[in-house]
């Protein structure tokens, strides 16, 4: 996620248009945020690993190049349509934590590369887009199915926050989940990898009913991603690449009639606190 905020961060020191919000202008940056951004990812994604940075190939698709750029090979019909899916449920999400950030900063005026670079910084906490990750590391602490009843039931006992569960505005179940849940079992099953799965219903059916909390769309893309061989550091930033339209979206809105936002905070400190002078102090 660092590498995701600092590279679209340079993106807006490199842009010939950063310091023009045009809607024209808007919708060419957008473009070129939303196509450098994987890119970039990508090449992180084999530096590190000590391999040579691949290309893109003007023949594949934006979710077949993705896989190319970071494997060196474009995987299964039916795992590229999966990502596909996740990508297209990732994409815009009204007024989360990221987008409002992205509005914000954009209300002062200033331009899509900064208000993207929020939105990033924004998304990579665990209350919000991190969660994807958070699931993944939930998961392999569980380690296998056998496991997963006394781990929740443990977490639950201990007040702990389950990962990939709860939503500010879904109370009963988030709309996107039955499509990704099963996409997530058509890879697991291509993969011949049901362990994940097993977990995955075994938390939750306590998790809805012990606490009537219902997953998130984080829940199964954490370990469909996993099951596609993507590290889990990429989990959030995967999210990144698809929420930049929302946000551009939303930004290029924001610019088309905008209205500073500046909320008012309510003091609820002491009222009359007497300051010694300095000489006194
Ligand atoms: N695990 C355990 N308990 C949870 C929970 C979770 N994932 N989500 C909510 N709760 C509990 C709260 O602790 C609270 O309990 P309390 O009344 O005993 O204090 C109760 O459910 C009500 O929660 P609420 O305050 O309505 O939730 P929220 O709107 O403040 O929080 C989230 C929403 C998303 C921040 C929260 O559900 C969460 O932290 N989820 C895990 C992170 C996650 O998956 N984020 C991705 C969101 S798309």
């Amino acid at each position: 996620m660092d590498v995701a905020r600092t590279a679209v961060s340079v993106m807006g020191l490199e842009d010939k248009e950063t310091t023009d919000s045009s809607p024209e202008a808007n919708l060419r940056k957008a473009l070129r945020i939303f196509a450098k951004t994987p890119t970039a990812l990508a090449a992180f994604y084999r530096i590190r690993k000590g391999k040579k940075i691949i290309k893109p190939k003007k023949t594949l698709t934006f979710s077949e190049n993705f896989f190319y750029m970071c494997f060196g090979k474009v995987p299964q019909k039916e795992i590229v349509k999966a990502f596909d899916v996740s990508l297209i449920l990732y994409a815009e999400h009204s007024f989360n934590v990221s987008t409002f950030t992205a509005r914000t900063i954009t209300s002062s005026l200033s331009d899509i590369h900064g208000a993207i670079t929020g939105a990033i910084a924004s998304l990579k906490g665990p209350l919000h887009g991190g969660a994807n990750e958070e699931v993944m590391h939930m998961m392999n602490k569980i380690k296998k199915p056998e496991n997963a009843l006394n781990w929740i039931n443990t977490a639950l006992k201990n007040k702990e926050v389950v990962m990939g569960f709860g939503h500010r505005v879904y109370k009963s179940g988030d709309s996107r989940v039955p499509t990704m849940r099963e996409y997530f079992g058509k890879v697991a099953k291509i993969k011949k990898d049901k362990k994940f799965e097993k977990i995955y219903d075994i938390v939750e059916k306590v998790m809805i009913k012990e606490k009537n909390i219902y997953p998130n769309v984080d829940y199964p893309t954490g370990p469909t991603y996993h099951l596609m061989g993507f590290d889990t550091d990429f989990f959030t930033p995967i999210f990144v690449i698809s929420r930049i339209t929302g946000w551009s979206a939303h930004i290029m809105e924001q610019h088309a009639a905008n209205k500073l936002i500046r909320p008012l905070a309510k003091y609820k400190g002491n009222k009359h606190r007497k300051v010694m002078q300095l000489n006194y102090r």
